[in-house]
């Protein structure tokens, strides 16, 4: 007997082609795809031609600063740099009790919008590390539901304090699953690229993941992005490091943007873009014509560089709304990248799917196939275009072989007799 039976998928297969076919679950694994599965299980659904499609990963979030919006003053100017100014005074206040609580209700609103793979920086410019011993806790209090990756994120840069790098160190010493920066707010040019350089030592040293906020900027003289690539060609780190934002390079003119792409393709860097946030963050120093401060999602993608979309905020002092639902950012990806051909609309559902779990590096258990965790979600939807076109409900989500979330349709009557 199954523990868990989904007949008459849609299903999305890892190819990205569509079958129709019944899903049996036994022991937290897939252990059949086929039309007509025979036998019975604890739990039937009838799915009905709904697509089932791997669950969402959400790439880049702060979960320590989320639904903190307001508090205790809102931003105003709408920059980065209020924003970080705000959050150094609300994190005077941080206790582990406040950063679970939120941590904790933002990853239960993620999950039922049918995300189950979150990576979440946790800034350890705080000589009490409030914030990512509390992140480290969360990960084991969710993790029979949720997989959550901590970045320890130097948030006021490794050098912007005398202390700062010694954090870091610790920080990994604590548990933290990847190594981050800033290099963009390190006090100059020069200790930003040694902070990179600083980044991938620590990253061999204790054999972690790197994910940098690069160049997270308007300022087309910030080239942080040409620092990574060296590092990861001479550490051959590539698969295993993320630029994040890389905003200044949607700036940088065409003939150093150019040149620079081709020395991205000798890496396997994975890149993630917020658009949600840099739409808004960005171009605040412009007049107009007005730039969209989003990097070049569109042509990295080109070149089968892996690009996956984040939400990086909700509700925090950077980004006061946001609700956790990833269709809503693929969705603004795609417009503000004009990702409007059939295919590039499907290639924004991967990015966040399929494009976020390799960043996370969690290929080898990500996707339906049999043998691997039965993680997967119901959309009410067709296809990836059907899906991001109507930002499709998640009726349910299935984790680690369990049903996790179910989510009634709304229902709409027409009155009268038109
Ligand atoms: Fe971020």
């Amino acid at each position: 007997m199954y523990d868990l039976l989904l007949r008459q998928c849609r299903l999305l297969q890892t190819d990205r082609t569509i079958a129709e076919v019944d899903v049996a679950i036994k022991g937290g694994a897939i252990v059949e795809i086929a039309p007509n599965i025979t036998g019975s299980a604890k739990l039937t659904l009838d799915i009905q031609g709904q697509l089932v499609s791997p669950p969402f990963v959400e790439s880049h979030i702060h979960l320590d600063s989320a639904l903190t919006a307001g508090e205790p003053r809102w931003n105003q100017s709408g920059t980065l740099f209020e924003g970080i100014e705000i959050w150094r005074e609300r994190k005077q206040n941080l206790s582990l009790e406040d950063v679970k609580a939120r941590a904790i209700e933002t990853l239960r609103q993620q999950a039922v919008q049918g995300v189950l793979f979150v990576r979440s920086h946790a800034d350890v410019s705080e000589t009490s590390l409030t914030a990512l011993q509390a992140l480290l806790e969360v990960r084991e209090e969710v993790k029979d539901w949720m997989t959550l990756q901590v970045v320890a994120f130097p948030q006021d840069g490794i050098y912007g304090s005398p202390q700062n790098d010694i954090l870091i160190e610790k920080s990994l010493d604590m548990g933290a699953d990847v190594v981050g920066g800033i290099p963009h707010y390190e006090l100059t040019r020069e200790d930003g690229v040694k902070s990179v350089h600083r980044i991938f030592e620590l990253a061999q040293k204790y054999d972690r993941l790197i994910d940098i906020h690069c160049d997270e900027t308007d300022d087309h003289q910030s080239r942080f992005l040409e620092v990574v690539a060296a590092n990861a060609i001479h550490t051959d780190l590539g698969a295993r490091v993320t630029a994040s934002h890389t905003t200044a390079f949607g700036s940088y003119d065409n003939a150093y943007a150019i040149k620079l792409l081709g020395f991205l393709r000798r890496t396997q860097i994975n890149f993630i873009a917020n658009p949600l946030i840099n739409i808004t963050l960005q171009g605040r120093t412009d007049s107009y014509p007005k730039r969209r401060g989003v990097t070049r999602v569109k042509e990295l993608w080109q070149q089968n560089m892996n690009v996956s979309f984040g939400h990086d905020c909700i509700q925090d002092p950077w980004y006061s709304l946001g609700t956790g639902n990833m269709l809503d950012v693929a969705f603004m990806g795609l417009h503000v990248c004009q990702m409007t051909g059939i295919a590039e609309i499907d290639a924004c559902y991967d990015m966040v799917t399929w494009n976020g779990a390799k960043t996370l590096n969690l290929t080898d258990r990500y996707g339906i196939e049999v043998g691997k965790p039965a993680n997967l979600i119901v959309l009410n939807a067709r296809d990836r275009y059907d899906a991001i076109r109507r930002r499709a409900t998640v009726h349910y989500v299935i984790s680690q072989g369990k049903l996790l979330v179910r989510t009634e349709s709304s229902r709409t009557m027409w009155h009268n007799d038109y």
